[in-house]
């Protein structure tokens, strides 16, 4: 019953049906730096939070910080945990990532998924940017869904945007967006991670570029 409702009216159901048990998951994204526009107009109280890794590009840091002072907000930061981190560093090295399948997905476990898992605990629902274009494994995104390996409500409100949408929407609005979107990034995670897009290749390619489509995500989307 939600597909065919805007993104306004979902998240203005969003912020009524769970209020004060639901936020915003941002990674200073076009779609997350435009949901955050959209967001501080329906509740400018909304909670919105950030999963700092620790190996995020420098641009990201200054779109979120050109966030926090456009919208007069506070983003809530959250970290990994800093044992677990130097255990994996000091077993397999800092550039863990690029040695085997394993690795890169115990690095994303350890700098994502366990601080998403934090940063979720107490609440009812999360609101993310997930687009249905952005990638094979994002083909079925609905609008509302529910998350159950997290046992929470997963609000997409963008999920039937296409791209077009989403920077008509950015420059109309003046919303700050991460420079790296300027210089052929579509798609941008940590800095090893994510790099520019070749003629030709589609959005997804250049993050885990030595990854296969169907093995590129983190874990944050199961
Ligand atoms: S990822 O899983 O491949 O990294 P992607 O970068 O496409 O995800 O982002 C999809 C959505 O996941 C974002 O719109 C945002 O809601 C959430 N997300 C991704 N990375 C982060 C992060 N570092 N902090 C908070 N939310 C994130
Ligand atoms: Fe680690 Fe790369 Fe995953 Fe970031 S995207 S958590 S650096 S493997």
């Amino acid at each position: 019953e939600f597909e065919d409702k805007t993104a306004q009216f979902i998240l203005s159901w969003a912020f009524s049906e769970f209020e004060g048990k639901v936020a915003l998951a941002s990674s200073f994204g076009s779609e997350d730096t435009l949901l955050i526009d959209l967001i501080i107009k329906t509740n400018p109280e909304a909670s919105i939070f950030t999963l700092d890794t620790g190996r995020l590009p420098e641009e990201t840091y200054k779109v979120w910080e050109e966030i926090e002072s456009k919208y007069n907000i506070n983003i809530e930061p959250y970290f990994p945990d800093a044992a677990m981190v130097e255990k994996i560093v000091k077993e397999h090295g800092p550039n863990l990532f690029y040695k085997s399948l394993d690795l890169r997905r115990l690095c994303c476990k350890i700098r994502k998924v366990e601080p998403l898992n934090r940063a979720l605990s107490g609440l009812d629902a999360w609101i993310t940017g997930l687009r249905r274009e952005q990638a094979t494994t994002r083909a079925e995104v609905k609008k509302i869904e529910y998350d159950s390996g997290k046992d929470l409500i997963k609000i997409n409100p963008i999920a039937d945007w296409s791209e077009e949408q989403v920077w008509d929407h950015i420059r109309k609005h003046e919303v700050p967006y991460n420079n790296l979107h300027d210089q052929d990034y579509p798609s941008i995670g940590c800095a090893p991670c994510t790099r520019a897009l070749k003629p030709g290749e589609d959005i997804r390619a250049g993050r885990w570029w030595w990854e296969s489509p169907e093995k590129k995500e983190c874990g944050l989307h199961k």
